[in-house]
């Protein structure tokens, strides 16, 4: 992988980063967590500090997967997944305008990118109002890359998904990785080839699916791994626990029973926090050994 310090002279050229905002946001469109940003600012720093000129893009949510999304050209159905919410944290983060292109592809989001100046920031529209993301299709990723002259993926959290501006777009631009990915990439190396023991991993986040490799693998080679975080609740419920209308996926009971789910160094929550509603104040708090039927 190809760092920051192998891209050579970058001041006045436009450098398109690929960073992952999928941030969640609560019901009025607020971000509840700004983590994910904060953590994609040092590479953007330094492109501001050797005036380059920035392109970032990113996607939010899953709008072609949304009940309330019929058609992904309608500005309104649109809205609720929009990036500004993100142009305007970056910017109140960076202390510096963040210009929001309308669409990352299209004449707009050329002539905004072609127009921006040396240290200006330009973030595109979501990049899942195209399936041809999702698709991983080359003409849209040849699209994307003709905004900038240099690549850089700095988009960690969304690397094991062959997205066209993760995967396809390397073949049409040179391309490095961030120092987001970098530090990610070295901190996980390290604990997977030579860790220091004893070595307790705890892994969290909403989705067990995209993590499972990774749960399997650390059960090898960890003393003790304990799974948090809404991930849990898809374990839980393998086991036959009551998790109500908790973020679940189902789907993969089979894989994650066949995970040893009772591998005495796999920890798994013991008790939970009960709700009203998935957004609301805890309201209760009992031990997660209710059975299904209670
Ligand atoms: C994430 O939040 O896990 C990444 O951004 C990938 O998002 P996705 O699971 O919707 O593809």
């Amino acid at each position: 992988m190809r760092t920051l310090s192998q891209i050579g002279e970058i001041a006045g050229k436009k450098i398109l980063v690929r960073d992952d905002f999928n941030v969640t946001m609560d019901e009025n469109g607020k971000i509840q967590d700004d983590f994910k940003i904060r953590a994609s600012l040092p590479t953007i720093e330094h492109l501001l500090k050797n005036q380059a000129r920035i392109i970032l893009m990113a996607h939010l949510g899953r709008p072609l997967e949304h009940e309330s999304i019929r058609d992904l050209t309608d500005k309104d159905q649109r809205k609720k997944f929009s990036l500004r919410p993100i142009a305007e944290r970056l910017s109140a983060l960076l202390n510096k305008e963040v210009i929001l292109a309308p669409d990352c592809i299209g004449p707009e989001a050329e002539n905004l990118a072609a127009s921006l100046k040396k240290g200006e920031i330009l973030l595109l529209e979501n990049l899942r109002f195209h399936k041809d993301e999702d698709d991983n299709n080359d003409d849209f990723a040849k699209k994307l890359s003709l905004l900038g002259e240099i690549y850089i993926n700095d988009a960690f959290g969304n690397s094991h998904r062959e997205d066209a501006s993760m995967e396809a777009i390397v073949k049409h631009l040179p391309s490095f990785g961030g120092f987001l990915l970098h530090k990610e990439v070295e901190a996980l190396s390290r604990i997977r080839q030579n860790p220091e023991r004893p070595l307790a991993v705890i892994i969290g986040g909403a989705k067990i699916s995209t993590k499972i490799k990774l749960i399997k693998e650390f059960l090898d080679k960890a003393d003790n791994l304990m799974l948090g975080g809404a991930l849990a609740n898809t374990v839980l419920g393998a086991k036959g626990l009551a998790i109500g209308k908790s973020l679940i996926e189902e789907n993969i009971f089979p894989e994650v029973k066949k995970m040893e789910i009772t591998n005495p160094k796999l920890h798994i929550p013991v008790d939970v926090i009960l709700s009203e509603d998935k957004n609301g104040q805890a309201e209760n708090r009992v031990r997660s050994e209710e059975r299904r039927e209670g």
